[in-house]
């Protein structure tokens, strides 16, 4: 027989009023709570009727927490965790290591909610961004003319912090209010332009909300891939805006996507693949240490500061990587084994695709081609340009791309998935 499951979790969301706040089941499941975990500043909110023993979170949390709760195997224990615990909080781990069907949740409102509610904003409509453990510049995906934004505040420093990044990227006569302590009797909220930041820091425990207003009405860089080519720093090695947007499109990043950008150059493909969706993930492997480092510079201004960069050649500084649910070649495709090995990590569904302008390159693109199918298109594009007192076209060197998708039942690598000998073998090898 399997032993008895364990005991619920009850995770409890608490607001900065503390116990008042609580609505009956909450304050039952404190009551009688053998041992009630958070943070020492949520502890401190419980009233003497809870006399469980109260353990604050051991730093760094997330590796303590199984020996946190297998230490307390078989005895009534709650959580307490702010606000809503399943929005940027503690649920979420805990859903991920002890699994969610052992917690019950009883979420209260949380402070987008509480700031939503002073605002009179639309919650749907307000674009939300944790600063919590994340870098400022994950905001710089998110500043748009007119758009409502609420700051999920790291600190007392955090206003001041946000108000720079504004004014750097053209946005310092947005409207800032800092709402503090919400729900408490201590609620407060101050506020200003961005670019003429009056206060000095105020509560930790705060929220920002940005009316996002550009100085001027210059255009903004849109989410749509083909940003133009001064949006990136970059010494010439960058995939050119037109083909970068048909790139893009063959590659159809899709929300939680993994694509690995090899041969990351300025790191545009990789860039533009994470601003695709707040979820699409990426790995640029680039062999040059100043690219690697301009690619993580560009990530950052172009407000994807996740983006993993791998310094390395490909395919060695391949191995060990996270399987890719696509996979880019901008460089490296003469490398012996750079394809293969892309296509051997890509899963059946998972898409690859692969430029190059030289010849040798297209021959061997030419090659997968017949043994994998896809599409296999040549792409000129020209641009106008003054031809003395006229204008004539200037045609850029035309761009070879393969693409293709990876189908269920893989036929083989390279120029030999004719051969149906080796197409189970090869198969099973390369699918995993
Ligand atoms: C044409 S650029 C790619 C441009 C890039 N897609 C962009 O838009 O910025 C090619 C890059 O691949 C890099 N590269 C070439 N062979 C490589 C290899 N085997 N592994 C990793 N990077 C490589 C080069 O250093 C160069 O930066």
């Amino acid at each position: 027989m399997s032993p008895p499951p364990p005991p619920p979790v009850t995770v409890i969301g608490i607001g900065a009023e503390g116990w008042e706040g609580l609505g009956p089941a909450a304050r039952e499941a404190l009551r009688t709570a053998e041992v009630v975990i958070g943070g020492r500043r949520h502890l401190g909110l419980l009233p003497p009727e809870c006399p469980g023993e109260r353990v604050p979170w051991p730093s760094p949390l997330r590796p303590a927490v199984p020996g946190l709760f297998a230490a307390h195997t078989g005895r009534r224990i709650s959580v307490l965790a702010s606000g809503d615990p399943m929005f940027f909080g503690i649920g979420r781990t805990l859903a991920e290591l002890l699994g969610a069907e052992r917690l019950r949740v009883l979420p209260h409102p949380s402070s987008v909610s509480l700031a939503c509610a002073r605002l009179g904003w639309a919650l749907e409509e307000t674009e939300v961004v944790s600063l919590v453990g994340r870098p400022l510049a994950t905001l710089n995906r998110e500043l748009y003319a007119g758009r409502r934004l609420l700051v999920l505040s790291a600190g007392a420093d955090t206003p001041a912090e946000v108000a720079g990044v504004l004014g750097e990227r053209g946005f310092g006569p947005s409207r800032m209010r800092v709402l503090e302590q919400l729900g408490s009797a201590g609620e407060r909220c101050v506020e200003g332009t961005a670019e003429a930041w009056p206060h000095p820091p105020g509560d930790p425990l705060n929220v920002i909300a940005v009316d996002c207003a550009p100085a001027d009405r210059a255009r903004p860089l849109s989410l749509v891939p083909g940003l133009p080519e001064a949006a990136y720093d970059h010494d010439g090695q960058l995939t050119k805006r037109h083909v970068r947007a048909v790139t893009l499109a063959a590659l159809a990043p899709a929300p939680g996507e993994l694509l690995w950008d090899v041969g990351g150059g300025s790191g545009s493909i990789a860039v533009e693949w994470m601003r695709a969706h707040r979820t699409c993930r990426a790995v640029s492997v680039e062999r040059d240490a100043v690219r690697a480092e301009r690619i993580g510079r560009n990530a950052a201004a172009l407000g994807v500061p996740g983006l993993t960069v791998v310094t390395g050649a490909a395919p060695d500084a391949l191995a060990g990587l996270p399987a890719p649910d696509a996979v880019f070649i901008g460089g490296g495709l003469t490398a012996p084994g750079v394809l293969e090995a892309c296509w051997a990590a890509l899963p059946p569904g998972g898409r690859i695709v692969a430029n190059t302008v030289t010849l040798e390159s297209e021959a061997l693109l030419a090659d997968w081609y017949r043994g994998h199918g896809g599409d296999l298109v040549r792409l000129a594009v020209s641009h106008a340009t003054p031809v003395g007192a006229f204008t004539g076209w200037r045609q850029a060197m035309p761009v070879t791309q393969w693409s293709t998708t990876k189908p269920l039942a893989s036929r083989g690598t390279g120029g030999d998935a004719a051969d149906p000998e080796g197409s189970d073998e090869a198969a099973q090898g390369e699918t995993r």
